[in-house]
């Protein structure tokens, strides 16, 4: 049988017992650190504390302020918002991660509220669309949306306002396209996206452009 197509003498040449050799060298090896990083891994899940199932106490800080609960574990950080801390602002609509109507921001960043754990969400400042109005006096953007109309049935809208809060303070002259972006987690199933768009158009100051002009964007985005 043949063993190598090489030349002999060649220093590159291999043959097929010392192939099989190397490779069952090279498995093993492999195995081993596999099962080593299983270990380690083990070990970690061994030392942390293990919460749940039942009520355990957790903090978290929502809208400036701190709100101390006692929640299950498995709580959404959505559910600990309405049904524990009294702030029903966010929606459960799909609660499942694809309409955002319970997005808030978790240090400034929009997230899913019906996504993470509250428990995943301490000594991180969030902030629900109660937190936006100051002394009773709405934001510019809340303003634009009763200005523009941009609300129908209203459970999209804490959403969308969450999201836009969220770009406008990180680009306070947004283009439409930034606009339909920033938006592009959020559903409006009674068909106000023209009248939102506006609505944050106006603002962050720019020129407010025409419900067409606005839909014609969004195909283009
Ligand atoms: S309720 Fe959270 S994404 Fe729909
Ligand atoms: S206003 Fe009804 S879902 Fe948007």
């Amino acid at each position: 049988m043949k063993q190598s197509t090489s030349p002999p003498g060649d220093p590159l040449s291999v043959s097929r017992r010392s192939f099989l050799k190397n490779l069952g060298t090279t498995a093993a090896a492999g195995a081993v650190s596999a099962a080593e990083g299983i270990a380690q891994e083990s070990a970690r899940a061994g030392a942390e504390a293990v919460q749940g199932p039942d009520a355990v106490p957790i903090t978290l800080r929502v809208n400036g302020e701190t709100r101390p609960l006692t929640l299950e574990p498995r709580v959404t950080l959505l559910d600990a918002l309405r049904d524990h801390a009294g702030l029903t602002g966010a929606k459960e609509v799909c609660d499942r991660g694809t309409c955002g109507a319970c997005t808030v921001l978790l240090d400034g960043e929009p997230v899913y509220a019906c996504m993470m754990l509250a428990i995943q969400a301490q000594g991180r400042e969030i902030t629900t669309v109660e937190g936006l109005a100051r002394n009773g006096n709405l934001t510019a953007l809340q303003e634009a949306f009763v200005d523009k109309d941009a609300s129908m049935c209203g459970y999209c809208t804490p959403g969308f306002v969450m999201s836009l809060t969220a770009l406008l303070r990180r680009n306070p002259h947004p283009t439409p396209a930034d606009i339909h972006h920033a938006c592009a987690g959020n559903l409006c199933r009674c068909g106000t996206q023209p009248r939102i768009v506006q609505a944050a158009l106006q603002a962050s100051g720019v020129e407010v452009l025409s419900r067409t002009e606005v839909i014609s964007y969004a195909h283009l985005a």
